[in-house]
């Protein structure tokens, strides 16, 4: 672990190239277990994430390697293990959509239960009921979900539409797509990174209508054979960094984006005062004042992203007046707010929702990362914040956004990276 120090108050100017998504690259690695052939991904962000699923493709015997100019290369075709090793799937949650794939091509998936997570309760209880409602007999034992199917059959999956659900959408989708027959999936997801992978598995020869819809009906084929791909931009990564262009009252241009992906954060964005000005491709904001209060509640898309709730947090400490952010997706999703209030922000949470009454400045400190959206946060507050901020578990950060320090120092933010052992005699001295 590393702690990452930040001095506050420089306005970042300048244009960040977008790395590919997170969110929407995890589906593409699991995805490629059901492939026979190769799959080649481009625009794969080099995070710790990623590194962990290409772990978890290995570990299961297929071949996965980034070359240089070819993108990420997986062959699945030697895979030999239905076994998920649990180190994999407690390092990362999303490990768990290796389960549809193993079951799907191999009739069988052993796969250690995600367990708890610190956003929230995250149970797998919806992928579970999808697997069984398709065939297969499912085991929970010892900390391991046990499925098997000598023969998958399509059915109808009714999701809960109050709990729309990303890991289970994407998860019976990869499974549906080799089942005997026709499965409808209702009040499927339809997040941009969901319909990135229901492209990809188009393009594979997978029989998907209803793509970008929360109807899908798949009809299972017998095999799906390799194709060249490239993940979409990250959008969390995008929402980062225009707010922390609008928290400093600079001018931050991202690219390459899909506004309509964006539509909603650039919506609360202008209502904040933010000046936006869409270009082919890219978004640039522009803060000139402190951001106006505005009241967010967190929803599916196209609704407000729960994973750029932390982000819009800050912004709203510092906004004038009073707002409330409402968190429906994730009940602990408010851990960061704690931290933010060490840092002099006047905020109080209660039964889902936080009361955010904004003040004219934070103030730099020592602070605790606990997850990659509390650490992006905690880094925009840093640049915010008057003084130097030292964030513990910083680097947790790294799990989801490819080189945050050095995207952030390139549009002028004074940030740094460093070994969490000197957080004992550093004093921010190495800023100074
Ligand atoms: C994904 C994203 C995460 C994002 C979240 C919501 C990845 C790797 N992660 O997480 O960054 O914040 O979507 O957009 O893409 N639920 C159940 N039972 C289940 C599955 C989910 O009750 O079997 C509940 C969850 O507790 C949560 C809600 O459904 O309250 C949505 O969760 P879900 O969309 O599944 O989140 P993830 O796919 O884990």
């Amino acid at each position: 672990m590393s702690r990452i120090a930040i001095e506050g108050g420089v306005p970042l100017n300048g244009t960040v190239r977008l790395s590919g998504s997170k969110n929407g690259s995890l589906p593409l690695l699991a995805a490629s277990l059901l492939v026979d052939g190769e799959v080649v991904l481009h625009n794969i962000p080099h995070i710790r994430d990623i590194r962990t699923m290409i772990q978890m493709l290995r570990a299961l015997g297929a071949r996965a390697e980034f070359r240089d100019d070819a993108g990420l290369v997986i062959d699945s075709s030697s895979v030999n293990s239905v076994r998920a090793p649990y180190d994999l799937v407690r390092r990362m949650r999303g490990s768990f959509y290796v389960a549809g794939p193993l079951l799907a091509r191999f009739g069988e998936a052993h796969v250690p239960l995600p367990g708890g997570c610190v956003i929230g309760s995250r149970p797998v209880d919806f992928h579970i009921k999808g697997f069984k409602a398709l065939g297969a007999e499912v085991e929970e034992k010892h900390g391991a979900m046990h499925a098997r199917a000598e023969r998958l059959r399509g059915t109808r999956i009714y999701m809960d539409p109050r709990l729309r659900s990303v890991g289970a959408t994407v998860n019976l989708m990869l499974t549906a797509t080799m089942a005997e027959g026709t499965t409808v999936v209702e009040n499927a997801s339809r997040e941009p990174e969901v319909v990135c992978c229901q492209q990809l598995l188009a393009a594979c020869g997978a029989d998907i209508q209803g793509i970008g819809t929360t109807t899908l009906t798949i009809t299972g084929v017998e095999r799906l054979h390799g194709v060249e791909w490239t993940a979409i931009s990250d959008r969390m990564e995008a929402g980062t960094f225009l707010i922390a262009g609008a928290l400093t009252r600079g001018e931050v241009t991202v690219e390459p984006v899909d506004a309509e992906h964006m539509a909603m954060v650039l919506d609360v964005l202008d209502q904040a005062g933010c000046d936006i000005r869409l270009g082919e491709n890219a978004v640039t904001l522009r803060m000139d004042d402190r951001p106006n209060a505005v009241d967010v509640m967190t929803a599916p898309f196209p609704g407000y992203p729960t994973d750029l709730q932390p982000n819009t947090g800050v912004l709203m400490s510092i906004a004038r007046g009073t707002s409330v952010i409402e968190e429906t997706i994730f009940d602990a999703r408010f851990n960061y707010v704690d931290e933010l209030i060490r840092m002099g922000a006047d905020v109080r949470v209660m039964d889902g929702a936080a009361i955010f009454k904004g003040v004219p400045q934070l103030s730099g400190a020592p602070v605790v990362a606990t997850d990659i959206r509390a650490g992006a946060a905690l880094i925009l507050a840093g640049l915010v914040a008057d003084g130097v901020t030292e964030i513990s578990g910083g680097t947790l950060v790294d799990r989801g956004y490819e080189d945050i320090t050095g995207k952030l120092s390139a549009l002028g933010a004074r940030i740094e990276t460093a070994p969490e052992a000197d957080l004992e005699t550093s004093n921010g001295e190495c800023l100074a």
